[in-house]
């Protein structure tokens, strides 16, 4: 089978951000047929139309051009005032452009969060569900990962805690499987 190339995306520009680390970890615990490349945020202006001529900003060509080139994105966000991250909303704002037929429309999305609170960042996952409705990309459906009590569970920069990486791995691997039936592998 032909190798699956995910996009991974955090929410935290963090240097010890919990969400990235968990990427991070399951960069390198996926099978040898998957890779997952992290795109970073750091680079990219507020979302304004003004700049949306035709000369993109080169940070915000690059970070389309790879979601466009993506099998599929692995998100993994942390919940700021019971919604997603600026940082993450503006990303996605970028690249569900233009409306209708964005590197976003019909791309596989894996929606993944995390937060030291017991509710793991459930209600982020839940705005960006809408967000990816407007975009009209497809979000697997695969119990949610939410991984509550993360400043416990993330040591050197690695989830550490087994159970929450198998739950998190076997969402990549539904992910995997979508993309693979995409193809019809
Ligand atoms: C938070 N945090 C937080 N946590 C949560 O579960 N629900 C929330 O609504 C919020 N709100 C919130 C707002 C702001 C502005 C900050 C900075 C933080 C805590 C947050 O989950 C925690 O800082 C995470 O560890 C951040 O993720 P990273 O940076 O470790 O990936």
């Amino acid at each position: 089978m032909s190798k699956v190339r995910l996009a991974g995306i955090s929410g935290s520009l963090r240097q010890a951000s919990c969400n990235t680390a968990i990427l991070r970890t399951l960069q390198e615990r996926l099978p040898d047929d998957v890779e997952l490349s992290l795109l970073p945020l750091d680079g990219l202006p507020l979302y304004n139309g003004d700049l949306e001529g035709s000369q993109l900003p080169p940070a915000v060509a690059e970070f389309k051009a790879a979601v466009q080139a993506a099998d599929g994105i692995v998100l993994c966000t942390p919940e700021y005032n019971f919604g997603t991250s600026g940082v993450l909303k503006n990303a996605l704002d970028w690249a569900s452009r233009p409306a209708n037929a964005s590197p976003l429309k019909a791309k596989r999305v894996l929606i993944m969060s995390s937060s030291p609170a017991f509710t793991g960042g459930v209600r982020a996952q839940a705005q960006l569900r809408e967000a990816f409705a407007s975009t009209l990309s497809r979000v697997v459906s695969h119990p949610p990962v939410v991984i509550a009590g993360v400043h416990e569970k993330v040591k050197e920069g690695r989830l550490v805690d087994e159970s929450n990486l198998q739950f998190a791995l076997a969402a990549v691997a539904a992910l995997v499987s979508e993309v693979r039936a995409d193809r019809a592998e």
